[in-house]
């Protein structure tokens, strides 16, 4: 099991890499916006700032041409960290076929069917990537998505891996994982409140009150 940080925060990433926890970042094109105008060249920072473990790149261009130059460009960044992290269309699915060929590891993001799962697996991609949250926000079925994602793979007996994405508690990651994900990805916000728990903490309280701080 591998957790992520879903960030294109330079300041997350570095918190990130502080707790000790997290193996690696996703990005998209919307948390890429807000930080910069060269996404490229953001992407060489977070690489910088995480010095260790995969960076998901989305391409923030759309036609097959532009998302294949611009995959190869990030990839060529740092081909052992870099995924190619691709939106589940048909293009897509075409591109993760080259890219890999060429030594690109891709994983195919915004995924909801079982349909999508099967071609990620097809086309040797290492991740797949359902929103659980959106999938709920949209009456998709929120985390029942995972659950037959998880089971298509297991049928194929697929090495593609399931990341949970957009992930707003620490509830859903935890229970991303009970419905078959292998791996997860969450804002630094999210990542932090995992060991959060009310009896934890009036615990802790317990224990400092038995021996006063000076
Ligand atoms: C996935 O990698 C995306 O970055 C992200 O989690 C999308 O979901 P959200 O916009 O609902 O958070």
């Amino acid at each position: 099991m591998t957790i992520l940080l879903d960030s294109a925060s330079v300041d997350d990433a570095v918190a990130a890499a502080g707790l000790g926890f997290v193996r690696g970042i996703t990005t998209n094109p919307a948390l890429m916006a807000r930080e910069t105008k060269e996404p490229l060249g953001h992407l060489e920072r977070l690489l910088a700032a995480f010095p260790e473990g995969p960076v998901c790149y989305q391409p923030t261009r759309s036609s097959f041409e532009q998302m294949r130059d611009e995959a190869r460009a990030a990839a060529s960044l740092a081909p052992d960290r870099v995924v190619a992290k691709l939106p589940a269309t048909l293009d897509a699915v075409k591109l993760a076929g080259v890219l890999k060929r060429e030594g690109v590891r891709c994983a195919l993001t915004a995924v909801y069917s079982p349909a999508q799962a099967l071609l990620a697996h097809e086309a040797g991609c290492v991740w797949i990537i359902p929103y659980p949250d959106r999938a709920a926000r949209h009456s998709e079925g929120g985390l029942t998505v995972v659950d037959s994602l998880a089971a298509m793979l297991a049928r194929l007996q697929s090495s593609t891996r399931i990341l949970a994405a957009s992930l707003k508690s620490s509830a859903q990651v935890s229970d991303s994982i009970l419905h078959g994900a292998h791996d997860i990805t969450a804002p630094l916000d999210v990542l932090r409140s995992l060991p959060s728990h009310p009896l934890t903490e009036s615990a802790v309280r317990e224990f400092a009150a038995a021996w006063p701080q000076g």
